[in-house]
């Protein structure tokens, strides 16, 4: 059996274990892999993308934020400045080391840490209507339960507040990322109609939709 159909025939639960174990393994390096400028040593190598996905996503001083799929926490240096000390940021994640690192770089006082699936954010921690923003960056496509993880997601949203879900490539370039790493190698973006679809029927009005080489953007808000 080649890689391709071993791959389609494991279970939804065995291809998430063995997706969990591929993050946490590559918890220690992810942001030298993949986000450090190898000619400056600075983490900076998509300055100009952040930039923009923070002019479509406005963040204001006092404003509580969940970021779903955090990994090791590349958006937190983006979303604290802009929310400041008033504001609050949750860093979510199912992988355990990638929470650790996380942790370890990032000790502001005003970051909450949480190890839970995206579709089954702590309701305690995370109630009904608490967040201003949520953030799903690079990392739908990961979601077992893309439908629970939607679903939850605009659950903790305000009326009124943003869902970001992101990538610094397009859809098509994520399934050509992907295929390359047996962990994730299934691991895609519904089409456009699907996912228009899935944003309704989570209550979210869909503002933007961008997919294009470099840029991936759906921007919902909660009605
Ligand atoms: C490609 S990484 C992106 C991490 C981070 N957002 C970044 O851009 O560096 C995808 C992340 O999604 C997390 N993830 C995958 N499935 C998840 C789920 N069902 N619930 C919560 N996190 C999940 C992985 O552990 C991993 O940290």
């Amino acid at each position: 059996m080649d890689e391709t159909t071993h791959n389609m025939h494991r279970t939804p639960e065995e291809a998430d274990r063995t997706r969990k174990q591929f993050f946490n393994d590559s918890a220690g390096s992810w942001m030298d892999s993949w986000y450090k400028d190898e000619a400056t040593g600075h983490y900076d190598k998509h300055r100009k993308d952040f930039d923009r996905l923070f002019g479509l996503v406005p963040l204001k001083a006092g404003d509580r934020v969940l970021d779903a799929g955090c990994g090791t926490g590349v958006l937190v240096p983006e979303i604290l400045p802009r929310i400041t000390e008033s504001g609050l940021l949750y860093e979510l994640d199912f992988a355990e080391k990638m929470i650790e690192e996380n942790r370890k770089l990032h000790p502001a006082a005003n970051l909450r840490f949480v190890v839970a699936d995206a579709a089954h954010p702590p309701r305690k921690l995370l109630p009904d209507g608490s967040c201003d923003a949520v953030f799903c960056f690079s990392c739908f496509p990961h979601f077992h339960d893309k439908e629970g993880a939607l679903q939850a997601m605009a659950r903790v949203l305000k009326p009124g507040g943003t869902l970001a879900v992101a990538h610094f490539i397009s859809s098509q370039e994520v399934r050509h990322h992907h295929a390359g790493c047996h962990a994730v190698m299934h691991d895609h973006l519904p089409d456009e109609g699907a996912m228009r679809a899935m944003f309704a029927r989570a209550s979210l009005g869909i503002a933007t939709f961008i997919d294009e080489a470099g840029f991936y953007c759906v921007l919902g808000t909660k009605t």
